[in-house]
């Protein structure tokens, strides 16, 4: 799916439910730092006009999505807290460092190809919680973060092409692909997002 070569271990979904809280938690999490890595695109590359209106489009929206989990921790009694270590996030960034494209903008190729695949992983397990989360409510919100982390990853790949010629953007998203599968099937199943 999106450019994924492998799918989500087919135990993550029983690791999800079986701790449905935990999960919401780091969904916030996640939609926290969306919002963030979009402003900060936008701060250290203002260049790309693209980018700049895309990308504060984005921010805007992962700003309501955090609000929309929190309303849903809120709703459970949940106490947010403020976001730990990614094991995820960590592996697949450390995991461009060494091979950076050497053009111009290898940097901001990387950035937004690693930003690609994480819009792709939460799309596809988006798309095992749209099926499985405990109630109908979860279920359509679920179906609609979905749709739009589908969209996301096809800004983050378009915006790559942008910045770095479609040839090299699409052979590095290939690449870095390769690596994030090997991440999924490393880390451990837990109720994350990722
Ligand atoms: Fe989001
Ligand atoms: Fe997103």
């Amino acid at each position: 799916m999106l450019g994924l070569l492998t799918p989500t271990p087919a135990g993550w979904i029983d690791a999800a439910l079986s701790n449905f809280d935990a999960v919401l938690l780091d969904h916030f999490h996640c939609e926290l730092k969306a919002a963030s890595n979009g402003t900060a695109l936008v701060a250290r590359y203002p260049m790309f006009p693209r980018l700049v209106r895309t990308l504060s489009d984005l921010a805007r929206e992962e700003l309501e999505h955090v609000q929309q989990v929190h309303d849903e921790l809120q709703r459970r009694g949940i106490r947010a807290h403020p976001p730990g270590e990614d094991p995820y996030a960590i592996a697949l960034r450390k995991s461009t460092q060494g091979d950076t494209p050497k053009s111009e903008y290898g940097a901001l190729l990387d950035r937004l190809s690693i930003g690609a695949l994480i819009e792709a992983r939460s799309c596809e397990r988006f798309a095992l919680l749209k099926e499985h989360a405990p109630t109908e409510a979860l279920r359509a919100w679920y179906a609609e973060l979905f749709a739009s982390e589908a969209r996301h990853y096809r800004l983050f790949a378009s915006l790559a092409e942008e910045a770095a010629g479609e040839e090299l953007a699409r052979k590095r998203l290939a690449q870095l692909a390769e690596r994030e599968a090997e991440i999924v099937e490393r880390l451990p199943l837990e109720p994350r997002v990722h």
